[in-house]
């Protein structure tokens, strides 16, 4: 691939809304496709490109949308279909991508395929998904030992036709079989589908689980306690049987066969835990299975200047271009990553200085602009199922320790708008919102940001903007810059393209930095602090002083 054949897709921020947390426009407290319309111009003044959207189809909303009953039809708490032809053409006229959010793993155990599936042995959708005998003898054992992410049996037993069905994440998700030619292609039917409407794009749910091992045999012992990023084990099991199976990598190919058929490009970005250095079988062995896979190490790095110097060098080197990376430091599962940084604001404008300005795409979690943080809540009664069902476990700090947030209420709470009563979020100033809207609503909001120029969001804004005029930072290969023993204190890397060089030097420590000679005649483009002067090119001496956790950017 040449690098003026760069595609859209390979440059592009994508922004991520979980629609019930958004905006609401009817003032039931939960968010909805027609509050989303009312703020696209608030998304296009902040420079995104793409807009993710986490699940909006008909569901019971057990998982939150994450259990579809209907995966053609849009849930009526979120609108429909008429506000959805509205929102894309909406999206599509302001000249930004819209990307919808596909569970092809599992249904609701309230879709009409499992309700038809469960009814019989012979029913005709019974194949649909994994039905199996129990143990023998007697049955009354599930057929293997595998393990659900959250913990606890994957299978659950059905007295009335004396068998178990194999669910991957939360028992009311049976997963689809996918070794049912039916079953593949109603699911590529429905990509279709949303394709034909003029969707430009899937996230595609915990793909790594679309098969299972054909003879379901049992998965072995892990040290491993709780999921990381790191390795596919948890709860003292690894996944070799149900994750990451050769069916599935062979799917991707097929995936992006379809996504082929369509012009201009679209894109699939696929949730799959795997180590960076397992990531890139993904991508497909000539670079045709999926666009591009979540890379979730950021959300668990230590604010440390080497720490990220080594994931990224992991991750140049897994992913080197044509391949695109993908940088995520928050999302609807994992803690909002200002909390892991104590609520300091300096360094989030270094993190986002870091994700706007590296090789591959952003992804940017709704409020994370803004600085809103991980909310607490009670897990015995939260509204998320996972929450619930860590309230039994002996050590969920450990959880919190990797990045993922116990109840996933704590990162989903009401986009803090303004400063009026819920925030903005909410015509009714009266409702319960569906989730508790943080206590910090009154100094982290939309408004108050746009009025101060030394604002995260500002900072956000000045740093898309930047982006998008320096095709280095766009289309531009990547370099570190070795600092010798200023590692340790600051990242510093260039982004190279035949028209441009761009530098980036980020000072992770709270204490001045004194860079010697880091450029000849540098030409200031961006510091965190928004009041830094442009340098005089007649007084520059060699020598650059960065500020407590300051990053910049030069050309
Ligand atoms: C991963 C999603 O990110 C999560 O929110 C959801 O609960 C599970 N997949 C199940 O679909």
């Amino acid at each position: 691939m040449s690098i003026d054949k760069y595609k859209w897709w390979q440059k592009t921020i994508v922004y991520q809304i979980y629609p019930r947390s958004f905006k609401d426009s009817t003032g039931n407290g939960i968010g909805d496709l027609r509050g989303i319309i009312e703020k696209l111009d608030y998304l296009k003044e902040l420079g995104v490109e793409s807009i993710w959207f986490s699940p909006f189809f008909t569901s019971p909303q057990q998982d939150h949308g994450y259990d579809v009953a209907n995966f053609r039809e849009i849930d009526p708490l979120y609108g429909t279909m008429e506000d959805f032809d509205k929102i894309l053409k909406e999206i599509h006229d302001k000249k930004m991508k819209i990307v919808l959010d596909l569970v092809l793993n599992h249904t609701s155990i309230k879709h009409p395929w499992f309700i038809e599936s469960a009814s019989s042995k012979d029913n005709s959708k019974r194949d649909w998904y994994v039905w199996r005998d129990g143990k023998k003898p007697g049955g009354k054992k599930p057929p293997n030992n595998w393990k659900a992410i959250p913990g606890g049996p994957a299978w659950i037993y059905y007295e009335n036709t004396d068998q178990w069905f194999y669910f991957h994440f939360l028992p009311f998700q049976p997963d689809l079989n996918y070794r049912n030619p039916e079953v593949k292609e109603e699911m590529l039917n429905t990509m279709r589908f949303w394709l034909d409407k003029g969707v430009d794009g899937f996230r595609l749910d915990i793909l790594h689980s679309i098969f299972e091992d054909k003879l379901l045999r049992n998965n072995p012992f892990s040290w491993a306690l709780t999921l990381s990023d790191k390795k596919p084990a948890c709860y003292f099991q690894y996944h070799k049987y149900d994750l990451n199976l050769p069916e599935t990598l062979d799917f991707t190919i097929e995936l992006r066969n379809l996504m082929e058929e369509y012009e201009p490009d679209r894109f699939l970005v696929g949730e799959i835990f795997v180590s960076i250095e397992n990531v890139r079988k993904y991508y497909g062995p000539n670079n045709n299975g999926l666009h591009m896979v979540f890379l979730f190490e950021f959300t668990s790095t230590p604010f440390k200047s080497k720490k990220y110097r080594k994931v990224i060098s992991r991750i140049e080197k897994a992913l080197p271009f044509p391949f695109t990376p993908t940088f995520v430091y928050s999302n609807h599962d994992r803690v909002r990553h200002i909390s892991l940084l104590k609520d300091n604001v300096k360094k989030a404008k270094i993190l986002a200085t870091m994700q706007l300005t590296l090789r591959g795409v952003p992804f940017i979690y709704y409020g994370e602009e803004i600085g809103m943080g991980n909310v607490k809540f009670k897990l015995k009664t939260s509204e998320d199922p996972i929450g619930r069902k860590f309230s039994k476990f002996p050590f969920p700090q450990i959880v919190r320790l990797l990045g993922f947030s116990l109840t996933r209420d704590s990162c989903r709470t009401p986009m803090q708008w303004n400063a009026d009563s819920n925030a903005g979020f909410t015509p009714n100033p009266e409702v319960k919102t569906w989730l508790k809207i943080s206590d910090n609503y009154k100094k982290v909001n939309v408004s108050r940001g746009e009025k101060n120029p030394n604002s995260l969001l500002n900072c956000y804004k000045r740093l898309i903007e930047v982006r998008r005029e320096n095709i280095s930072l766009q289309e531009g290969l990547f370099h570190i810059i070795d600092l010798g023993k200023l590692n340790k204190k600051c990242l510093a890397y260039k982004r190279i393209h035949e028209k441009q060089e761009i530098f980036v030097y980020l000072n992770f420590i709270n204490k001045d930095i004194l860079l010697e000679n880091p450029i000849q005649k540098p030409d200031l483009i961006f510091s965190t602090l928004s009041n830094r002067k442009a340098l005089d090119p007649n007084a520059y001496d060699g020598n650059i002083k960065l500020t407590p956790f300051e990053g910049v950017i030069f050309k």
